[in-house]
């Protein structure tokens, strides 16, 4: 049980250049130019393969990439060798970050909060918090799990060949057991359930909002200020 099989099995997060990544990056890229309006240093943090890093550079920011994957570096490592990618790749942990106080202009935090319990979240929050420069923003897009729970019954379409066959939350709902089946195989994943609230609350300890928006029905793109 575990992440690894989870970003194998689903394109949209490990494959750059496949269709599903790429639509991801056709979904925030006018955010992301919209609200990272001065170019700068940016920390793409839990940077997975590096798509969203690479889109960074090629729109002119100075990017530093950060995952505690080998599996996942190592993959991002290739793309950037094909691509002749200056992105600095770095292993380490969101929830201590190997970097100096007000090094950055902005952070991003794409699609990850899954990983995270709410103590590890708490620390990361605060080290971005630290590592940004005063004026820089961090910028956050989650999917509301907490709502979109509900809508996961058994039998959902996910990808081209998996669907959920099971659903399995913890008995207070901070963890959630997903089983994605496909004609071949079954594999399950425990993720942390974060909802806009919970997010919101905890942010609040080390940012000011800046703007907030729904992407789609349970997915929100979101632009903090740190509070120094
Ligand atoms: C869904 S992927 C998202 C990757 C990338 N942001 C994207 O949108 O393609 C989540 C990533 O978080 C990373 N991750 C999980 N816990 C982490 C931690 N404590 N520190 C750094 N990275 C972490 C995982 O290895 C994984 O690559």
């Amino acid at each position: 049980m575990g992440f690894e099989k989870y970003y194998e099995a689903f394109p949209a997060y490990s494959d750059i250049y496949s269709e599903e990544y790429r639509k991801r990056i056709e979904t925030l890229e006018p955010l992301l130019l919209r609200y990272m309006p001065k170019k700068g240093r940016v920390l793409d943090l839990a940077c997975g393969t590096g798509g969203f890093s690479f889109l960074l550079e090629d729109l002119g920011f100075n990017v530093v990439a950060l995952d505690n994957s080998d599996v996942m570096l190592s993959k991002a490592k290739e793309f950037a060798k094909d691509r002749r990618s200056k992105v600095e790749f770095v292993k380490g942990d969101a929830r201590k970050l190997p970097f100096e106080e007000n090094s950055f202009d902005y952070v991003v935090f794409i699609d990850s909060l899954v990983h995270f319990e709410p103590r590890d979240l708490n620390s990361t929050f605060k080290e971005v918090a630290r590592v940004l420069k005063p004026g820089g923003r961090f910028i956050l897009q989650f999917t509301d799990l907490r709502a979109l729970l509900p809508v996961l019954t058994n039998g959902q379409i996910v990808g081209a060949e998996y669907w959920i066959s099971k659903v399995l939350p913890d008995a207070d709902e901070k963890t959630v057991v997903l089983e994605f089946q496909s004609e071949k195989e079954h594999f399950r994943v425990r993720f942390n359930v974060w909802g806009k609230t919970a997010v919101e609350l905890l942010a609040k300890l080390y940012f000011r909002q800046l703007h907030s928006e729904r992407m789609n029905e349970h997915s929100y793109f979101q632009v903090y200020a740190p509070k120094k």
